[in-house]
């Protein structure tokens, strides 16, 4: 069998790499005193049993494990507001530090579960003593409102085992339609922020003229 510890342990620097690099990108914005479009990250692997249950479930063989599983090392980018999904994609788009291999838009096609998510898969180099080893790793950027659906959802997911009962498939697909509603609240109350700091910026940027 498999030699689990070394098999893991790119996919573990990678993760810790990973997430020192996006909360970085949160510093960032703070040091702007700009809105940053990233409210937190998370990151974890895979725990080996979780692997080989999944393997087993798709039918992909230990062999093909790193070529076929793309979110052995798995990161999560939590945002207050959907538009600050595209900004953190755009963001991830333009870095050298690791290639984009595939984008899955559950945002715009939502899963029938209800779950919604931006899903970027990115190939990551990790630099170890015997040389560069390219790793698969899953991004997903989701607002927070999402987060609390899935996080949720998983849960219920682990004590049914999938098979949910069917009131309990629609009242979590409604609570979806409930999440994304407050997303939607949420953003056009941002939108009246964003107008009136700009209205106030004016107003005192015109005062300050009167006064000269
Ligand atoms: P997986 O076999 O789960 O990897 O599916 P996939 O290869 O089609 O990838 P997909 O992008 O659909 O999903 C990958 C990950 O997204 C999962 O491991 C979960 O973390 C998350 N996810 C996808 N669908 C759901 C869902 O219905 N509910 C929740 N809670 N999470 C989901
Ligand atoms: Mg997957």
């Amino acid at each position: 069998m498999k030699n689990w510890d070394q098999f893991l342990a790119p996919y573990k620097q990678a993760v810790s790499e990973l997430k020192v690099k996006l909360k970085g990108m949160r510093g960032q914005y703070e040091l702007d005193a700009s809105h940053s479009p990233i409210e937190f990250v998370t990151g974890r692997v895979k725990p080996m049993a979780s692997i080989l249950d999944k393997a087993s479930q798709k039918g992909i063989s230990v062999k093909n494990l790193e070529k076929e599983m793309q979110d052995i090392a798995g990161l999560r980018i939590m945002c207050q507001f959907v538009d600050d999904i595209h900004t953190v994609v755009n963001l991830l788009r333009i870095r050298n530090d690791f290639e984009i291999v595939e984008e899955r838009d559950y945002i715009s096609h939502e899963k029938t579960s209800g779950y919604r998510s931006y899903h970027v898969v990115i190939r990551y180099p990790v630099q170890t003593i015997h040389g560069e080893k390219k790793i698969l790793a899953e991004i997903q950027i989701r607002t927070l409102a999402m987060n609390f659906w899935a996080t949720i959802e998983h849960s219920l997911n682990y004590k049914y085992k999938g098979a949910f009962p069917s009131d309990i498939r629609m009242r979590l697909q409604r609570a979806a339609e409930a999440a994304f509603h407050l997303d939607e609240e949420m953003s056009l109350i941002r939108g009246e922020i964003q107008e009136a700091q700009a209205f106030f910026t004016r107003k005192k940027e015109a005062t300050q003229e009167e006064k000269k």
